[in-house]
């Protein structure tokens, strides 16, 4: 008989893991997958626009539609407050953070960072998108939570992980001791243990990078692209060019075959597109927990200051020797201090 071990229990089990634990986090990683079972169900919907109705308009029921990263982040924060163990969230849609419910919340000693749907011009067209969020201590110990609390750097984080709603539904998570990944069957609706342990192949032969970009790239990303292309029997080159253009996605690819996601400063986005509290961060924190390395090309992503919540970082991210490597040609064609007079 197959065993079947879903999110919730996988969570409590874990729980031992941390002896003085209370069960606070595991409440509230278990609210953040009941969040993540509704989008997907809204998700799975939206291909049935034409037929529903579009966003801001009204349906057959007489209620309107609302913008799925709108409806997404709606479906997390509420599930948060209602579970009363994060006092604050910062997300993507929010200019400011989000104080939850006060009553429930007062004692709350957590907070998070959601990215509620990254990549979300990908679901028009059928493509995979995903959530990415961080779960930190809250650094005041009385009175309101304030964005003070929130601003720390990715070592801090408590745990991590992202959702992706691909041609399967997975949440992948950390706290710290490994990563491990469950798949979503809607016959029961249950997030199932399906990729115990992940570990991301010491290196790969897949870069992804939106190379449309090219002749904005510092030159050390240049040179790396230019590498991973040359004809090379030994190192099995050229490499495989994968790019989604929804991170999780192609994070999600390179962490089970090995391989590089690299987003690099461009002339639009001088400090990178991404941004690091709650995109850059959790991923770094997935992918080195799973014994790869995450950097912004010189320095751990992880170890980045953090000043304000929408932050954006640029970030070389994937199987520890290809991150090493890219460095390598970043030191030597764009050395940090030539970056910084420019
Ligand atoms: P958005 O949610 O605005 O679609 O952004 C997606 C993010 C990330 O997930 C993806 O890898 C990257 O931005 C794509 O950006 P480009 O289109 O510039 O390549």
């Amino acid at each position: 008989m197959t065993v079947v071990k879903t999110l919730g229990q996988f969570i409590i089990e874990k729980q031992t893991d941390f002896p003085y634990a209370k069960g606070e986090l595991s409440r509230l990683l278990r609210d953040i997958g009941i969040a993540a079972k509704i989008v997907n169900r809204e998700i799975n919907k939206a291909g049935l626009v034409d037929i529903l109705g579009e966003a801001g308009n009204i349906n057959v029921q007489g209620e309107s539609q609302k913008k799925l990263d709108v409806y997404a982040n709606e479906q997390f924060i509420s599930a948060l407050s209602v579970g009363g163990e994060c006092a604050l969230v910062a997300s993507e849609e929010n200019e400011e953070v989000v104080l939850l419910n006060k009553a429930v919340s007062k004692n709350a000693k957590y907070v998070v960072a959601i990215d509620p749907l990254d990549g979300s011009s990908n679901i028009d067209v059928n493509v995979a998108v995903g959530t990415t969020f961080s779960i930190y201590r809250r650094k005041s110990k009385e009175g309101p939570a304030t964005v003070e609390d929130i601003l720390q750097k990715g070592t801090e984080q408590v745990a991590a992980g992202y959702i992706v709603y691909g041609s399967s539904t997975m949440l992948v998570y950390t706290t710290g001791k490994g990563v491990n990944g469950f798949t979503l069957d809607p016959s029961i609706g249950e997030f199932c243990l399906s990729h115990p342990n992940i570990t991301i192949p010491e290196t790969g032969h897949i870069y992804s990078i939106n190379e449309g970009n090219y002749v904005h790239f510092p030159d050390g990303v240049k040179r790396y692209i230019k590498y991973c292309q040359v004809e090379d029997e030994a190192t099995a080159r050229p490499y495989t060019s994968r790019y989604i253009g929804s991170m999780v996605a192609d994070l999600h690819r390179n962490l089970i075959k090995g391989g590089i996601y690299i987003y690099p400063t461009t002339a639009s986005a001088p400090k990178g597109k991404l941004r690091l509290v709650y995109e850059c961060n959790p991923l770094a924190f997935i992918i080195e927990q799973a014994g790869g390395r995450a950097t912004n090309g010189y320095e751990r992503i992880l170890d980045i200051e953090v000043t304000e919540i929408h932050q954006r970082e640029s970030i070389f991210i994937g199987s520890t020797k290809m991150v090493l490597l890219a460095e390598d040609f970043m030191a030597e064609y764009s050395p940090k201090e030539i970056l910084k007079v420019v």
